[in-house]
């Protein structure tokens, strides 16, 4: 019998994932479709039981829904309740179980550029929900330095103090950023400042950046924001956000069917979406 697999957000038209999971399934010849599902806040829990009851095989989670879905869940594994946030549910034998592949899947794609980020030290632009992610994932990476510049600094200073992994962090302001830029070893933007429509702005000014340093932005829609434009055209190596996409929907379909699927494969498929 044919296995549902769906993704839960609102609004949910422009996921790119539908496309992007579907050729996996049918590239592995699997019996198992992926489908969108637009679900309001209030209809949430009625969801996630109906998913449930049909027998669904899981599911991901994306705006407004990854931290609301948490008590409907019948479980969840360590670092998603640590972050807050799921992205991906596993029904395991009935159960369905929340995973956070968003963090992970950042990991898995800068990992194929920066092997190692123990010993380096990081700037990160930013502390919304998918920051809270990233953070709590390098975290565990043992960097000597992981600090969050964000326009308002308390939010970033929250971030900080929540999280239970042992790490060297300091908030900060952009004026501080300002100063202290050539001083990080990785510089990771993860606002959605630079995202289109609204492109040509970005959250800080690049004055007195080293070649040296390398830049990342969660954003993949344009592949380069200004700030990652501004980073190249002063000699960095940059990383746009497709591969945190790919990469997190290339964990959440292995928790699902026990296999790594071909990242390329995923990433054409996504370049081809965004036209
Ligand atoms: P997400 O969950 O997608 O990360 P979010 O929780 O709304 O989104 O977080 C958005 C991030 O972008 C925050 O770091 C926010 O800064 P504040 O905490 O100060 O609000 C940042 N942000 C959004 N608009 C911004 C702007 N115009 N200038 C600077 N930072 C901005």
């Amino acid at each position: 019998m044919k296995k549902l697999f769906a993704v839960l957000g609102n609004p949910i038209g422009h996921s790119m994932s539908p496309v992007m999971l579907n050729d996996l399934f049918s590239y592995y010849n699997m019996d198992a479709v992926y489908l969108p599902f637009q679900v309001e806040d209030a209809d949430l829990h009625d969801a996630v039981k109906g998913l449930k009851t049909l027998g669904v095989g899981g599911f991901n989670v994306t705006v407004p829904h990854k931290s609301n879905i948490i008590p409907f869940l019948d479980g969840i594994d360590e670092l998603a309740a640590n972050i807050g946030a799921v992205n991906t549910v596993v029904n395991e034998n009935g159960q369905l179980i929340g995973y956070n592949t968003d963090g992970p899947g950042f990991l898995k794609g800068l990992n194929a550029f920066l092997p190692k980020i123990a010993d380096q030290k990081v700037l990160m632009i930013g502390a919304g929900g998918a920051a809270r992610a990233i953070y709590f994932t390098l975290a565990k990476e043992n960097p000597t330095v992981l600090n969050i510049a964000n326009r308002t600094v308390e939010r970033a200073q929250e971030l900080i103090n929540d999280c239970p992994y042992s790490v060297s962090s300091s908030a900060i302001s952009f004026d501080e950023v300002r100063q202290s830029i050539g001083e990080y070893d990785l510089i990771i933007q993860t606002t959605l400042i630079g995202m289109s429509p609204k492109i040509g702005v970005k959250p800080v000014e690049l004055i007195n950046i080293r070649k040296e340093t390398f830049f990342c932005d969660i954003i993949y829609n344009p592949l380069e924001t200004q700030f990652l434009q501004e980073a190249r055209f002063h000699g960095a190596n940059i990383q746009n956000g497709l591969d945190m996409f790919v990469y997190q929907g290339a964990l959440a379909f292995e928790k699902w069917t026990g296999i790594f699927p071909d990242v390329e494969r995923m990433r054409d498929n996504v370049l081809k979406q965004l036209g």
